[in-house]
């Protein structure tokens, strides 16, 4: 493990140095390892802005990525930054470099022995999961709006709602396109497992985005999702999200995640009505 992993910053903003030069061969590896396998598995399972993006910021020209050199090349794309963190930050700091177009990724990377699944987002989930779309000029203003609505949140008393939110689109999204579902959430498109049990297991829902549902809906952190959320393009997240005033919706939703996960509502729109096979077979064992 890098020197960066139990680093704080003396900052109010918790930015660190990423240290690139501090990285060991073996973390560059890893990045190599794992940068390998998603990239085979996304082929057919991301959706296009996403592959693009990868591509556009060249995130697998070997090892990992050095902010330096990636940064210039994205804030030419979208007025994006990444800016390197010790660990997770707290919700205010998040959304306030959320709102400046300043995306916090852990400098750190997960070791051999953790390559499916950690639970601290690292810089491989960080930056090849949630980086490429902020290439895309629609997704990264949806991202700075979900910096200053999380913002308004704090005040509302309703940061559990609009994490909802963050997790079923930024985390855990699907789009809907020409070929078939796509995968858009850097919590999918950075595991190998979920990438294919979101698009094609038969256990969880998928299910048309509505903002107000999915802001009402509890979701998991430990394990595979057992509903996922489809929207139709990034226009259509981000005029349903930016273009409404979430002040009366906060009013509303007084009473808090009152969907479980893996509920289904009458007024879903559902593609694709899960078994739950998974979900059930693991609380039985
Ligand atoms: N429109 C939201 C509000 O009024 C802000 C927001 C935009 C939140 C985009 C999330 C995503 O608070
Ligand atoms: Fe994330």
């Amino acid at each position: 493990m890098s020197a960066n992993a139990h680093r704080t910053s003396d900052r109010a903003d918790f930015a660190i140095d990423q240290n690139w030069a501090d990285y060991t061969v073996d973390e560059h590896a890893v990045w190599d390892l794992l940068y390998a396998r998603q990239r085979a598995i996304l082929a057919d399972r991301a959706d296009d802005a996403l592959l693009h993006g990868l591509a556009a910021l060249d995130l697998g020209r070997g090892g990992i990525p050095d902010f330096r050199i990636i940064n210039p090349e994205l804030h030419k794309l979208t007025g994006w930054t990444v800016v390197a963190v010790p660990c997770l930050v707290p919700d205010e700091v998040f959304f306030t470099h959320l709102a400046n177009r300043r995306f916090p990724a852990g400098a750190f990377i997960r070791t051999r022995a953790q390559l499916d699944y950690i639970q601290e987002p690292d810089i491989f989930h960080d930056v090849f999961g949630h980086v490429p779309l902020l290439t895309n000029r629609v997704f990264a203003d949806y991202m700075e709006a979900y910096g200053k609505g999380g913002l308004r949140a704090v005040k509302f008393g309703r940061l559990k709602n609009l994490a909802a939110l963050y997790w079923y689109t930024v985390e855990f999204g699907l789009i809907e396109t020409p070929k078939g579902l796509r995968i858009y959430g850097a919590g999918i498109s950075s595991s190998a497992d979920e990438s294919r049990f979101a698009l094609e297991d038969a256990s969880p829902n998928r299910v048309r985005f509505d903002l107000e549902r999915v802001m009402r809906t509890d979701y998991r952190i430990d394990d595979f999702q057992e509903t996922y959320f489809v929207i139709r393009s990034f226009d259509e997240l981000f005029r349903a999200t930016v273009d409404t005033d979430f002040a009366p919706l906060y009013a509303r939703l007084a009473d808090g995640v009152s969907h479980r996960p893996a509920a289904l509502i009458p007024s879903d729109k559902v593609i694709h009505g899960g078994t739950g096979a998974y979900h059930r077979r693991k609380s039985a064992s």
